[in-house]
């Protein structure tokens, strides 16, 4: 029987496509329980296969502890045995060790107060020592000796510091007149750093002492030809040249393996100096030849490449070329055994001074 098609729209029509619909997900879920119950059944199929043979393993492993747990209780029970029988031996030992102590203890105490006994000697005897010469630094209460010690040979120097009064005494006798004026330099100077471009780190220029010391020697000494070795920013360079002036005669030659350097320095100071640049290669020869070419040298410090080779160097060729009574001053002494070295060929006792964060050497190869 053929059915009248049921007119759109009408409500009869809908609930028709509503109960399609539900057929159609009805079908949809039916198939899903199909392929959810094909793979319960693998499951029981693998779980019925593997199931005896993981019984069989817990039984093996059952088996194999059941075997080796007696001789794990032996073990144990020997090693406690073992315990037991050294135990008293041990406990000797170090009652014995405790005898031995208590026996030795006095004269281990003995010999401390020895010791003791001969420091304060040594004590007593370096306060004398110190009150005779009343030359030697007193090192306990300089400030910054312990970092000048960070450098090995600076810590061997230590004993043999002298102050720079002291140093100054013996090679510039007089140099007291020019303290005062030295503090107007200096004072300059510190302008200078305020307005001056420096390229180069202003820690690389010489400490306060040293700047000082070779102020009021070139006022002193008066030399003709000053020769340094090391210029960067020209702090040690203002101050030489600034005392060749109001010296009113003498000039400086500088040597630098840079060009960048002098950056304190004003045109009229400029006028009074000769910089003189050294290669990095061939600069043996070049500084040999430099200064073979000036008049004898009477005032050398060395404040450039601080390598043992190269102040061994420096020193051996300004020695061949110092004017009589000329003086050799080198920053960084204790660098090196260099400047020691030196001194000692040249039997010349060496004058060391502490300033700031390094030792400074003074050598007078011949006296005046
Ligand atoms: C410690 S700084 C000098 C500081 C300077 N005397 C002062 O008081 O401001 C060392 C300088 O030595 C220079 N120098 C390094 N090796 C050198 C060498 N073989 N000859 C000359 N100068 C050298 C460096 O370029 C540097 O400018």
């Amino acid at each position: 029987m053929s059915s009248r098609p049921l007119p759109p729209g009408s409500r009869l029509r809908q609930v028709q496509s509503q109960v399609d619909e539900l057929d159609r997900q009805l079908a949809a879920v039916a198939a899903e329980l199909a392929r959810l119950a094909g793979s319960v059944e693998t499951l029981h199929g693998e779980l019925s296969r593997v199931g005896p043979s993981i019984h069989a393993n817990l039984d093996a492993l059952r088996a194999e502890l059941a075997q080796v747990a007696p001789s794990l209780h032996a073990n144990l029970d020997a090693l406690r045995a073992e315990l037991a029988q050294v135990a008293p031996s041990l406990h000797a030992n170090l009652d014995s060790l405790r005898g031995e102590l208590s026996q030795v203890s006095p004269s281990l105490h003995a010999n401390l107060d020895d010791l003791r006994a001969a420091v304060a000697q040594l004590r007593a005897e370096t306060e004398g020592f110190r009150a005779e010469t009343g030359q030697l630094l007193d090192t306990r209460s300089a400030p910054g000796v312990s970092r000048a010690m960070t450098r090995p040979l600076a810590g061997e120097m230590v004993p043999r510091l002298i102050t720079v009064d002291v140093a100054l005494d013996a090679v510039a006798p007089g140099w007291r007149d020019y303290v005062e004026e030295y503090t107007s330099v200096a004072e300059e100077l510190s302008a200078r750093y305020r307005t001056a471009t420096l390229p180069l780190p202003t820690e690389y220029a010489i400490e306060a002492l040293t700047s000082r010391l070779l102020y009021v020697v070139v006022r002193t000494l008066r030399p003709e030809t000053v020769l340094e070795s090391g210029v960067a920013n020209g702090h040690s360079t203002f101050l030489l040249l600034t005392a060749l002036e109001r010296n009113g005669s003498g000039r400086l030659h500088s040597t630098d393996i840079r060009d960048d350097v002098g950056g304190l320095l004003d045109a009229r100071r400029r006028s009074l100096w000769s910089l003189h640049r050294v290669p990095l290669t061939g600069s043996r020869d070049a500084f040999s030849a430099l200064v073979a070419a000036l008049p004898p040298i009477d005032l050398f410090l060395h404040d450039s490449d601080h390598s043992y080779g190269w102040q061994r160097f420096e020193f051996q060729c300004i020695a061949e070329h110092l004017a009589p009574g000329g003086l050799i001053v080198s920053d960084d002494a204790d660098a090196t055994y260099a400047f020691l070295d030196h001194c000692e060929l040249s039997g010349r006792p060496p004058l060391l001074v502490h300033d700031g964060r390094k030792i400074l050497g003074l050598v007078q190869p011949q006296p005046a």
